[in-house]
């Protein structure tokens, strides 16, 4: 299980005026905390992936908006600028608008610069002190559906599939398809989780490999291809993704290829769950295919890869220079391929009506 005093995001100890993260880009070969001074290193560390995964996006957003307050000769203005310029930094991951929004509406009640400040930080440390409950909420739904597998198998290993980082990394803490995972291994029940690769950054590699290493879960890492061979061959008892955004009527967006394993998911008949803080339900849209813009990324992500070689770590090209490329970096899967939502309040169906059930405030019903 991760450490309870384990956070990707903190103030500085001796030092408030800096934000500190984990650079994940350099992991798991490297592990470097960076600072963010400025607003502006903080919409670089959302931009160049140094921070990614939905809800820790948004807490940085948050943080940003901190530093803004702290640094403009107008706090307020540095903090709209901010805002604005945090909105864009990327597309699809809907908790960035959310704590973005969030931090917006309670700017209105300072009555001075330093004020201010303190109200954006106290926000901050609040969306952080508040995911690590919702993730641990989900954690604790989400073992329910571990436990009944594990009773099924009469305590066999429960072998449970992932894609990209949903863990503790993409958040504050505990992460969302790992939160389950990390309460039934300190439940003493056999787990064991495949971590798919995830190119073209390789979040499962590099990142979930690392983090349930580091806490002890055991687990094995395969191609990204290999999902669907797995479930023919009952090696894959259910399946936990993370996700970017949610539609009102439970389409999914995440991490590209999602799809592809909830396709083979419902071949093969494996439950199929996604895991998500309430956060990231965007009530505003139900047609995820139409209406959740999809990034594109920087071409370099699917011809470069890093790695460590003769000790040093490094980038190398691994196609050739000339090679047109397409990198888009979310796909959607359709609520009807969804066996159910794990979320901070219980399991529903992903549907309208799922969803309404433990959202009725937020659904407008
Ligand atoms: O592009 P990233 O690394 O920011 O990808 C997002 C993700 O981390 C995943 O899609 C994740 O499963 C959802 S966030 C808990």
């Amino acid at each position: 299980m991760p450490d309870e005093a384990f956070r990707t995001i903190w103030l500085k100890p001796d030092d408030s005026s800096i934000v500190q993260i984990i650079d994940q880009r350099r992991l798991p070969h490297e592990y470097h905390v960076h600072d963010l001074k400025t607003w502006r290193d903080g919409v670089a560390a959302i931009q160049d992936m140094y921070v990614r995964g939905a809800p820790l996006i948004g807490a940085t957003a948050a943080w940003s908006l901190y530093l803004a307050a702290l640094h403009g000769e107008s706090a307020i203005d540095e903090v709209r600028r901010a805002a604005a310029e945090l909105l864009e930094s990327r597309p699809t991951a809907v908790n960035l608008h959310w704590a973005v929004e969030r931090i917006l509406l309670h700017t209105d009640t300072a009555s001075d610069d330093a004020k201010l400040a303190n109200i954006i930080r106290a926000d901050a440390e609040a969306i952080c002190d508040e995911d690590i409950e919702i993730c641990l909420g989900i954690g604790r739904h989400g073992l329910l559906l571990l436990e009944e597998i594990s009773r099924s198998k009469c305590g066999d290993t429960v072998n449970i599939l992932t894609h990209c980082n949903a863990g503790a990394l993409a958040t504050i803490n505990w992460g969302t398809a790992t939160a389950p995972v990390y309460l039934a291994h300190r439940a003493g029940m056999n787990v064991h989780v495949w971590v798919d690769e995830t190119r073209p950054r390789n979040q499962g590699s590099q990142l979930t490999a690392w983090e349930l290493a580091e806490n002890g879960v055991p687990h094995t890492l395969i191609v990204d291809n290999a999902g669907g061979h797995l479930m023919q061959h009952g090696q894959v008892d259910i399946v936990i993704t993370g996700t970017d955004r949610t539609t009102r009527s439970g389409d999914v967006a995440n991490k590209i290829g999602t799809y592809l394993k909830a396709l083979a998911a419902f071949d093969n008949d494996v439950p199929f769950y996604v895991a998500l803080p309430s956060t990231t339900i965007d009530w505003s849209i139900a047609d995820g295919i139409k209406d959740i813009p999809i990034e594109e990324r920087d071409p370099r992500e699917v011809v470069e890869t890093y790695g460590v070689a003769d000790g040093t770590p490094s980038i190398v090209r691994t196609a050739a220079q000339t090679t047109p490329v397409s990198n888009y970096a979310f796909d959607v899967t359709p609520a009807r391929l969804v066996t159910g939502l794990i979320t901070e309040r219980g399991i529903c169906a992903a549907s309208e009506d799922g969803l309404a059930t433990l959202f009725p405030r937020e659904a407008g019903v």
